[in-house]
This record gives C-alpha cells, sequence and structure tokens, in this order.
C-alpha cells in the first residue's frame, strides 16, 4: 500500500478519468493573478535575495506572519522563533518521527488517520496503537488505555479530518487537553484544514489548551498552493533547538522565493476575505456534491455531512469490500479512494470520497457510476 496514494494521483490525471479520490484542491480556486502579483514584488522589490539562501528555520517575516496569526485566530501567543518552516507540512511528520521515535516506541493515531502521515511515521518503526475516530472526534476511552501504554507520541488532526471529514467536538477538545497534558506524549495537532471551516473554525485549537504539550503543523498547501511547498510547524520552547537543527540537516531550509512569494500574497491581500471567498466555494461544492449523491445512491450506503475540508465519508453495509467498489468504479472511469489503507485495524466498507476537486458536471457523472457499482453489489 505504500504508494498506494502515488498511484492514485496518477491514475486519476488520465484523460478523461473522473477523480473523487485524492486530497486535491479545486484548480479553479487557486488565485492566479494575485500569485502573479507577488512573484513580481518578489522578484522587482527583493532582488537576487529571493532566489538566495535563507535562514534554515525561514522567512522571518513569514514566520512573523503565522506567529500573529496563531495570536489572532488559533488562540494562543508564540514567538516567531517558535515557528519552524518546512517543505509542506508532510515534512514536519517525517522531522517529528526523526526526532522522537524509535523502533517499537508507541504511537498513538486515528484510526481511519491520514496515510501520508502514518507513511511518514512508519519509516521509524514506531508501533501504532490505533484510537477509533468517531464523528465527535475521538473515542475517548480508547485514547485514555492508549495513553496508559506511554507512547511517544500522538497524531491527531481535530479539524475537518482526512481521511473521515469528522472534527473534535468541543468537549472531547476539552478531554484530550486534560489527558495529553502532563502525560509524557507530545500530541502533533495537524491543521492541514483548520482554516477551512464554511463558518469559520470549528473549535478552538489544542495547542492553546495545552501549550506545552503540543506540536501544531500548518500549511498553506489547502488554501494557497499545495506546489509551492510551504508549511511549518509551531513548536514548545523547549523544542526550538532540536528542531532547527534537524530541519536544517534535512534539507537546509525550505524553499526561499515560495515562502517570499507567500508572505507578499499574504500582505498584499485581505486573507481572510480571501478565506471566505475560499470556503464559500468549498461548502456550496459540498453541498453539490451531498445531493448529486442524494439523488443517485442508494439507502443502503450512509455518509456524513462534514462542516469544512474536502472530503466526505461513505459507508457501505458491512461486510461488503471497499476495494471491490474502488475496482468497479475504476473499470468504468471513476476513481474513489477505499477506506482501509487508511487503518491500522478494519475500515474494509468505508470509502473517501473529495467532493473539491471535481467539476460540477464530473460529480453527476462519477455520482451514477458508483450508484451503479454500488448497486451492482
Ligand atoms: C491531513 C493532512 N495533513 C498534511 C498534509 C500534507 O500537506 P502539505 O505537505 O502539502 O502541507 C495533507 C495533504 O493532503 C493532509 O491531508
Amino acid at each position: 500500500m505504500d504508494s498506494f496514494i502515488m498511484g492514485l494521483v496518477e491514475v486519476a490525471a488520465r484523460p478523461g478519468m473522473i477523480s473523487f479520490a485524492t486530497g486535491l484542491p479545486d484548480n479553479s480556486l487557486f488565485d492566479l493573478a494575485g500569485v502573479r502579483h507577488a512573484v513580481d514584488a518578489v522578484l522587482e522589490e527583493d532582488g537576487g535575495c529571493s532566489l538566495q539562501y535563507d535562514s534554515p528555520t525561514g522567512f522571518i517575516p513569514l514566520r512573523e506572519w503565522i506567529a500573529d496569526r496563531c495570536g489572532s485566530e488559533l488562540g494562543f501567543d508564540v514567538d516567531a522563533s517558535n515557528v519552524i518552516m518546512t517543505n509542506g507540512s508532510q515534512e514536519c511528520f517525517d522531522q517529528l518521527g526523526r526526532l522522537f521515535l524509535n523502533p517499537g516506541d508507541g504511537m498513538v493515531v486515528e484510526n481511519p488517520g491520514y496515510l501520508g502521515a502514518l507513511q511518514s511515521f512508519s519509516s521509524y518503526s514506531p508501533d501504532f496503537i490505533p484510537v477509533d475516530v468517531t464523528p465527535g472526534g475521538i473515542d475517548l476511552e480508547q485514547l485514555d488505555a492508549a495513553l496508559s501504554c506511554n507512547p511517544k507520541l500522538f497524531y491527531s488532526i481535530p479539524n475537518h479530518q482526512n481521511p473521515s471529514g469528522n472534527s473534535y467536538s468541543l468537549d472531547t477538545r476539552r478531554q484530550v487537553a486534560s489527558m495529553i497534558r502532563d502525560s509524557g506524549c507530545l500530541m502533533i495537532e495537524d491543521d492541514a484544514y483548520g482554516e477551512l471551516g464554511f463558518d469559520g473554525r470549528v473549535g478552538p485549537t489544542m495547542k492553546s489548551m495545552s501549550p506545552e504539550d503540543v506540536v501544531l503543523t500548518g500549511s498553506f498547501s489547502k488554501t494557497i498552493s499545495p506546489g509551492m511547498r510551504v508549511g511549518w510547524m509551531v513548536v514548545p520552547d523547549w523544542m526550538v533547538p532540536m528542531a532547527s537543527k534537524s530541519v536544517e540537516a534535512a534539507s537546509l531550509q525550505s524553499c526561499t522565493f515560495s515562502q517570499r512569494v507567500i508572505h507578499r500574497f499574504l500582505c498584499k491581500n485581505d486573507y481572510d476575505a480571501y478565506l471566505v471567498g475560499l470556503r464559500n466555494s468549498y461548502a456550496e461544492k459540498k453541498r453539490f456534491f451531498l445531493d448529486a449523491m442524494e439523488d443517485a445512491l442508494p439507502d443502503t450506503v450512509s455518509w456524513n455531512n462534514p462542516d469544512g475540508g474536502m472530503f466526505v465519508w461513505l459507508e457501505i453495509p458491512e461486510g461488503y469490500d471497499s476495494m471491490k467498489v474502488f475496482e468497479g468504479c475504476l473499470e468504468r472511469g471513476l476513481v474513489v479512494m477505499p477506506g482501509a489503507p487508511f487503518h491500522v485495524h478494519g475500515g474494509g466498507n468505508a470509502i473517501r470520497l473529495n467532493f473539491a476537486t471535481p467539476t460540477r458536471e464530473q460529480i453527476i457523472q462519477g455520482m451514477s457510476i458508483l450508484a451503479e457499482v454500488c448497486r451492482r453489489m
């Protein structure tokens, strides 16, 4: 399953293929004009510095912007020195695995969880301790039991989880914060979709509730551009020296030019207004997608109604295999993402659907393929 995602990205890109499978943002929502202006301004005003090496932990004005946003939107105050820029937030997982995991160490993960992160942590051979994801976030009893095994890390996506689309309720956040505090386990709060709540952020960050025990990872991939590869981690003071050294050793730094372009984009545009536009577009897309599901799919299958992000979680009846749905759809020109690869155990009857990437026409066509395959089963 190691290269399952990349395999799907390739298959999904084949001419004529409709994809509900990958985690790509909607191409048509990238602000090409805004980025072009930012690129021109960076080249003209910053000159050679824009193409030069820079600080290993990232472009300082961008780190200051992110630290300010942590204060204004994410509910906690940090210094720019706590913000360490990476090549997409994906790099954070490798860095954190490298820093904290030895083979056989316990690591709590959500079940299902984000496959890309699970693959990254796997390189350090931890023993994954799966905790089920529920509509309200995470199973608290299972989490309590998992924390009693003295795990080193707990990887979580409290907002609009990939793959399930679920978010932690306020009560779950409070209880998780109190469990994690002084547990000796470092929590990784992956906030990749946190800015994509259709009505704004859906809850306080875990980092604001337990600042010393949580590393928050963030990214501009889902809001401005995944191809520019600008992500970051916000670490507690005690981690700054080790994380800075580790990032420098791995890649010297993340891309100077992308960081400067994104910083210029943020300074020249009203980012909050821009986000409102993006959120509204995705909310509308989700409504259209769910309506199409309602119209086409048999009532033996069920799905959730996420309040942000990009994913809907579809369940077919227990005992049926979503891999077969995947294969049936593929034969007919639709790519969907079966649930099992996201799980440490179980998930064989689930399917992740991305409502953000396909056009409306593709949604209608794809849904009729999915409906036909489900009915045949
Ligand atoms: C939940 C989650 N975290 C992190 C990432 C990695 O994103 P990036 O490295 O582009 O910031 C993704 C990408 O799809 C994701 O879905």
